[in-house]
């Protein structure tokens, strides 16, 4: 189908959401108990094979932590996709969360698809974050919306199919 369409993807959380562990899921099909925050960002890049094209993400992982949020403009200025991130055990996390949408709604590219994502979906019996909750707010924003686990690999590679479909071929 010749050459793959590259996406410029960002992906934006709360520190310990599980970010990196997403990234590391999808393009290494690996998974680290015991991962060191991320200083500043990280670039990885993966191809995703759809029915009728392949799709080359260039990924951007930034880092959660607080003191490194003046970077993130950076990252998601030239972004064709956002992956948002939180952790479904902490409501905080979902709050921050629901902030970057609006962030990116506000300063991003107009034509920015954004994908809600609610992680360590391992640890229902911990949820604080109801389903039905995210689901309406990623509905009336217009966000594509997933709960994963990177841990147990559920819905990694759904979620950035979703996302490519969103591409057409160029
Ligand atoms: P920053 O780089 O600081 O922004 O954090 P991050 O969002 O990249 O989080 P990271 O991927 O480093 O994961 C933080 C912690 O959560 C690590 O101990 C991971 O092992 C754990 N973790 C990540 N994903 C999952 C998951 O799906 N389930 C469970 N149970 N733990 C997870
Ligand atoms: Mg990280």
């Amino acid at each position: 189908y010749g050459k793959p369409t590259k996406v410029k993807l960002v992906l934006l959380g709360e520190s310990a959401v599980g970010k990196s562990s997403l990234v590391l899921r999808f393009v290494h099909k690996q998974y680290n108990e015991n991962r060191d925050a991320t200083i500043g960002a990280a670039f990885l890049s993966q191809k995703c094979q759809l029915e009728d094209r392949v799709i080359k993400f260039e990924i951007w992982d930034t880092a959660g932590q607080e003191r490194f949020h003046s970077l993130a403009p950076m990252y998601y200025r030239n972004a064709q996709s956002a992956i948002v991130v939180y952790d479904i055990t902490q409501y905080a996390s979902y709050e921050r969360a629901k902030q970057w949408v609006k962030e990116l709604l506000k300063q991003a590219a107009d034509s920015i698809v954004i994908a809600l994502v609610g992680n360590k979906l391992d640890l229902e019996e911990n949820r604080q974050v109801p389903s039905e909750e995210a689901t309406t707010y990623a509905l009336s924003n217009q966000l594509i919306f997933h709960e994963t686990s990177a841990k147990d690999a559920i819905h990694v590679d759904e979620l950035f199919k979703s996302i490519g479909k969103y591409y057409s071929r160029v």
